[in-house]
């Protein structure tokens, strides 16, 4: 079990908005799985991804499902709220965050690639002052680049002052929360953010798998049951 409640009751609402944020929602099994990849983390135990560290903003490492029956659930679970079949459901991106102390504290809001038809993130550390904001008074026009698009502002903008608009959603969260919204769609952005640590799961139901990252899962699943059936 992935969640532990029926996420499809929100899926209206998250049409509706663009976004979400669902309080105490995951299961005690995910929660732990959160929590022990934040401890590797801290302890250097996982490799990070070379090529997805950004200098200056964050380092990436890649999350594990860790069993197939495990990412079934989670599939079955997003079925629901995204209102796609579960067998149609590809993960674009499956990336836990690790926030570097220099980020910027008030980023340029950005949309996520293409093959983010929803993001959606798992907090496992969220310090007191960071929150992730949406901007629904922003252009929801579709973003069909596979790479992030930034928001076009003035050179002189000050975007701690920007921040301060009072139609910007801020949400906190914490582990055991998550927060969806259409990734490609909609601007959205993390200020604050050092020290955060959060699993981002994209995904798409238009068999997009740029990174290669949905492929790679399942081959190592049908390697292990390869395994298991040799033992
Ligand atoms: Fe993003």
């Amino acid at each position: 079990m992935a969640f532990n409640t029926d996420l499809g009751k929100h899926r209206k609402k998250l049409e509706r908005n663009g976004y979400l944020h669902l309080e105490k929602v995951l299961s005690n099994d995910f929660i732990q799985s959160l929590n022990s990849c934040g401890s590797q983390i801290i302890a250097s135990e996982l490799d990070e991804i070379a090529e997805w560290h950004i200098p200056g903003k964050k380092r990436q490492y890649l999350y594990d499902f860790s069993t197939q029956s495990f990412f079934d659930a989670f599939r079955e679970g997003l079925s629901g709220i995204i209102g796609k079949l579960a067998e149609e459901i590809i993960i674009s991106e499956r990336h836990i965050k690790v926030y570097l102390t220099e980020a910027a504290d008030f980023p340029v809001p950005h949309k996520d690639r293409h093959a983010a038809e929803f993001t959606i993130g798992f907090p496992i550390y969220i310090p007191q002052d960071s929150r992730v904001c949406f901007f629904p008074f922003m252009s929801r026009n579709e973003n069909t680049e596979q790479r992030a698009v930034y928001a076009e502002m003035p050179d002189d903008t000050k975007m701690e002052r920007f921040y301060a608009d009072d139609r910007i959603v801020k949400i906190k969260g914490t582990v055991g929360d998550m927060f969806i919204f259409h990734g490609s769609t909609v601007f959205h952005e993390r200020i604050m953010p050092a020290g955060c640590m959060i699993l981002y799961i994209k995904v798409n139901t238009a068999r997009q798998d740029p990174l290669g990252e949905h492929a790679s899962m399942m081959e190592d699943f049908n390697k292990r049951s390869e395994v298991l059936e040799v033992a």
